[in-house]
């Protein structure tokens, strides 16, 4: 039977390639929902993703969440050569939630075991504009958004839209904006619908949408079958360069193709 899963498993990774465009689609076997191992697998091959298109000289965005702590965990430390000339910095600088799966502490930690270097940008998730505009107009905040919005590449998480909605504490009134404008997913403060629209976008120093659309290669990384419906509508949004999930997601999302 393991030849068979193998097999199913590269089949799916071809067809959800294919339909989407994508360059490299990897798929870990079982259900991140409910496995701890697959949590772990996940991880590794995001960190493999990760390393195969890094360069000596590369600036990564980063976003927080679970997955990508897991991949900043599974990161080797022995590389063939050391990438002392890369950067990584965290994509935004939404501090909304546990410091564990902030991007600023993914960061440091991606950083260190590949030993390179890294910047951090430390901003309240929940300011109001003028607030933003005003740090903006500070020099070296500006100088470090300009640093992140140069990302070669990206690796972000997916999010299903309410559970993030709760993760940040989002005030009720907003809730309900971006449940009735039909959120399913979140990913690097913009949440999408079903269709991958955004609906809706957190006030956010660091990447803007044009960043991503102009980055050379995106990561997207998640797992489990409820982020199935999420992870479809990135797909949908349409600049995945690089797919990183499990198999639960998988099948769930080639059902839909
Ligand atoms: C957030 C990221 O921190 O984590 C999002 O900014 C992502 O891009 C979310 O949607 C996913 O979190 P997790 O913990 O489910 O990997």
């Amino acid at each position: 039977p393991l030849m068979e899963e193998l097999l199913g498993l590269s089949v799916l990774e071809d067809r959800i390639r294919e339909a989407y465009g994508l360059q490299q689609v990897v798929i870990v076997p079982g259900d991140s929902d409910t496995s701890a191992s697959t949590k772990q697998n996940l991880g590794r091959a995001g960190a493999r993703a990760l390393l195969s298109v890094m360069r000596d000289d590369d600036i990564v965005a980063v976003t927080g969440g679970f997955t990508l702590a897991e991949v900043a965990e599974q990161l080797s430390p022995t590389l063939p050569a050391p990438l002392r000339d890369a950067w990584f910095v965290p994509a935004r600088g939404g501090l909304g939630e546990n410091m564990e799966y902030q991007a600023n502490s993914i960061v440091s930690t991606m950083a260190k075991r590949v030993g390179a270097q890294y910047r951090l940008l430390h901003v309240p998730d929940l300011l109001r504009r003028d607030a933003y505009e005003l740090l903006y107009e500070d020099e070296n905040v500006r100088e470090i958004v300009e640093f992140i919005r140069r990302a070669r590449i990206i690796i972000h998480g997916i999010g299903d839209a309410m559970e993030m909605v709760r993760r940040r504490r989002l005030d009720p009134q907003l809730v309900e904006e971006i449940r009735g404008a039909g959120a399913v997913a979140e990913s690097f403060g913009h949440y999408f619908n079903a269709e991958g629209q955004t609906v809706h976008h957190m006030l956010t120093l660091g990447l803007q949408l044009e960043d991503i659309a102009n980055a050379e290669v995106v990561i997207g990384i998640a797992g489990g079958r409820s982020k199935a419906q999420s992870i479809h509508a990135v797909l949908k949004f349409g600049q995945e360069d690089i797919l990183v999930i499990d198999e639960a997601a998988a099948r769930e999302i080639v059902k839909e193709l």
